[in-house]
């Protein structure tokens, strides 16, 4: 059939939830927003220290929490990290693709180390791990993955041009895998936010302010949970930024090229 309906998983109760990126900012917001006593929730980040104060703090509201400190930005991490978690004796239904990082500046600056790294988070192992849950999801019949992109996914940007391309990325997969699973018990929700307040600008060096205030982590992360609950294909943060990428999206290339490589240009200071 052409359209199948996707039927939305409504709730995170009694949910298996693996959330990478939960160490901080956005993903860390998601993992108090789903502290529900009759869910586990399964962090992954580098920083075990940020996660074990985490599992502290959400055990005492009596949720189940493991975490699983991993390096994500190597290839082949997925795979290990999924290992690690089926040996552990869980089976995400839910997964939230969150970590990722960006690097803004001249293309010359990073190294191609550094890029590599980015793109293995950003894509590769997003789309591994997506692919290591999906038996178990598709065995269930009611669940949902969320892939964290941004809205610079929606047109080129110069001095960003790798980071914005990895989220590119991870809009189109979602939006194609939405359809692929739709009518078969996965939904797939892409939640694009704009400038958010978090540690991403600092690892990045990018300005926070582009168009309009930034967001709280807790906002932009209430509005991906709900769009992945109501089986939203994809869901941009905040009616400015929904502004933005849609001019960025439909203007000439020239031209949302061109207003990209002014905002982003590394003469910009990033405060
Ligand atoms: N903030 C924004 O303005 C903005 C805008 C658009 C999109 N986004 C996207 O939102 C997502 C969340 O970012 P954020 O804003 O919340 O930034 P953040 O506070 O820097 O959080 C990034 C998370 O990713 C984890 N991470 C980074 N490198 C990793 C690695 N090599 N292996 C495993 N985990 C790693 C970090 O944990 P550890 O350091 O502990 O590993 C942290 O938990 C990212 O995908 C980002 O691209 C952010």
């Amino acid at each position: 059939m052409f359209y199948l309906p996707n039927t939305p998983m409504k709730t995170f109760k009694h949910k298996t939830i693996l959330l990478t990126g939960a160490s901080s900012g956005i993903g860390e917001a998601m993992a108090f927003q789903l502290n529900d006593p009759t869910s586990t929730l399964l962090l992954t980040a580098r920083s075990t220290e940020k996660l074990n104060a985490m599992k502290h703090q959400l055990e005492k509201e009596g949720v189940h929490v493991e975490t699983f400190p991993f390096d994500l930005s190597t290839p082949g991490a997925a795979g290990e990290l999924h290992q690690q978690i089926e040996e552990a004796g869980f089976a995400p239904d839910v997964l939230i693709n969150n970590a990722g990082f960006g690097i803004r500046g001249r293309f010359e600056d990073a190294s191609a180390e550094e890029l590599e790294n980015m793109l293995t988070l950003n894509v590769t192992n997003l789309v591994s791990l997506t692919r290591h849950c999906l038996p178990h999801m598709l065995d269930s019949g009611d669940a949902g993955i969320l892939n964290v992109a941004s809205t610079g996914a929606y047109q080129p940007v110069p001095f960003f041009a790798s980071y914005a391309a990895s989220k590119t990325f991870v809009l189109f997969f979602s939006e194609a895998l939405y359809d692929e699973y739709a009518g078969r018990g996965i939904t797939v929700t892409c939640l694009s936010p704009g400038s958010t307040r978090t540690n991403f600008h600092d690892r990045a060096d990018s300005p926070r302010k582009i168009f309009g205030p930034q967001e709280s982590a807790e906002k932009v992360a209430r509005v991906g949970l709900e769009a992945l609950l109501n089986g939203k294909r994809a869901r941009i943060s905040g009616i400015q930024n929904m502004i933005s990428s849609y001019l960025g999206y439909f203007a000439p290339r020239m031209v949302s090229t061109a207003v990209g490589k002014y905002l982003f240009s590394p003469e910009k200071p990033a405060h």
